[in-house]
């Protein structure tokens, strides 16, 4: 494994594999001392859980055990806390992710983005059905009634972060925000498990009524209504479960906590360079996109992916699981049995170029659409190209 594929913000070995740290000065290096243990911690806790995953295979055993562990989970809090505060803040890097989620979502339900969006859905279906004038799962959020409506013109943005650890997004006005976490490192964080999180029927509510049921929630939550939410963040989350399985019923989950046309958003850590793991996000994007979801938006920064899918449709198919859509969900740890040895600690990788950038996006965005995607309108011959990059998991599927 390239020790450098899977490094978290901020971090990253040096080519010789040595530790950077020696050759920064005084304050800088105590700085870089402590990052250096900080993210020591919560590597720790990832190899731990995927090397238990590997002995024992059965992951709910694994996560029970995990969860009782409180020690652990509350060292790893705190370290997280601890690196967001001090050292990821500084860099635009730690910090750009939040904003990016942000931004995203301004544009989106905001300036017209949404709007946007559903008018081209529409356009498109009516290219492809001339004929069906009737209601497709593209009406216009404004236009359709019952919980899954989508107006927050008039209010704030319903935002759930899984994974919350800190409560990054408490501090911007334009959302609600329910920040959700095994272990909450701050007190508005609720506690939940959010692989075990039981979903109940959709408030039948005014949105007024709705956001005081959330401002009225209490720790730990246990069970939430469906399509709850305008947003879901799983903001570096996925990476932390040890199967593919895990991050595939997250986005599930997800997928039923949002109002239709709601966003999914995910970051996940990779300081691979460019396309060097196109083939992953290409299967995370079919496994994503099955659920009900379609693409929006993907960026590549030095050390992450972000990706934001929209809901686009209430319902999933329901042979998923057995059509192994679950294991396209997978990150480069899942097939190594080098453990990550992902430093942190050097200078962030050289800024891209505006060319590489795009460059990279259009990677992305060219990625074939699924063959099931039915809304694209676009042909099967995107399972082809798939498979000519000789993935397994997209030749299994
Ligand atoms: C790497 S931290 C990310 C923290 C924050 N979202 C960020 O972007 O900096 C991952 C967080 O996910 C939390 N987490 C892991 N599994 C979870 C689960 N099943 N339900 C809720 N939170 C979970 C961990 O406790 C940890 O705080």
């Amino acid at each position: 494994m390239d020790p450098t594929n899977s490094a978290w913000p901020g971090e990253r070995e040096t080519e010789h594999g040595q530790n950077s740290t020696a050759k920064v000065p005084g304050a800088a290096r105590n700085n870089k001392q402590d990052q250096e243990k900080l993210s020591g911690v919560v590597k720790s806790v990832h190899r731990k859980l995927r090397r238990k995953y590997r002995e024992v295979g059965d992951f709910e055993k694994i996560w029970r055990e995990h969860c009782e562990d409180e020690e652990t989970l509350s060292e790893y809090a705190l370290a997280m806390k601890n690196l967001a505060d001090n050292h990821w803040a500084k860099t635009c890097e730690g910090e750009g992710r939040i904003e990016w989620c942000r931004s995203v979502c301004q544009e989106y339900f905001l300036d017209g983005g949404m709007k946007k969006v559903l008018e081209k859905d529409e356009k498109t279906a009516r290219l492809s059905n001339p004929l069906s004038s009737a209601a497709s799962p593209c009406t216009p959020p404004y236009q359709s009634n019952g919980p899954h409506r989508l107006n927050v013109q008039n209010g704030r943005i319903r935002l759930l972060d899984v994974g919350s650890c800190f409560n990054p997004f408490l501090k911007f006005d334009e959302f609600l925000t329910v920040g959700i976490d095994i272990v909450p490192a701050v007190e508005s964080v609720y506690k939940c498990d959010f692989l075990n999180l039981q979903l109940q029927p959709p408030l039948q509510l005014e949105r007024e009524a709705v956001d005081t049921f959330l401002l009225q929630l209490r720790s730990p939550i246990d069970a939430l209504p469906a399509e709850l939410f305008h947003v879901v963040v799983f903001s570096l989350l996925l990476s932390y479960f040890p199967s593919p399985y895990q991050r595939w019923i997250c986005c599930k989950k997800a997928h039923e906590l949002l109002a239709l046309h709601g966003l999914l958003l995910i970051i996940t850590p990779d300081s691979s360079h460019q396309n060097r793991h196109a083939p992953m996000m290409a299967s995370w994007r079919i496994a994503v996109e099955t659920l009900g979801f379609k693409r929006y938006k993907y960026v590549k920064f030095s050390h992450m992916h972000l990706l934001a899918f929209r809901k686009v449709s209430l319902k999933t198919s329901s042979d998923l699981v057995s059509r192994n859509y679950p294991e396209m969900m997978y990150i480069p740890q899942d097939f190594n049995g080098v453990e990550e040895e992902e430093c942190w600690d050097t200078p962030p990788a050289p800024p891209r170029s505006c060319l590489e950038d795009e460059q990279l996006a259009c990677g992305f965005l060219e990625l074939p659409d699924a063959p099931y995607d039915s809304d694209s309108g676009e042909s099967q011959s995107g399972s082809t190209h798939c498979q000519e990059r000789e993935d397994p998991i997209l030749l299994q599927s």
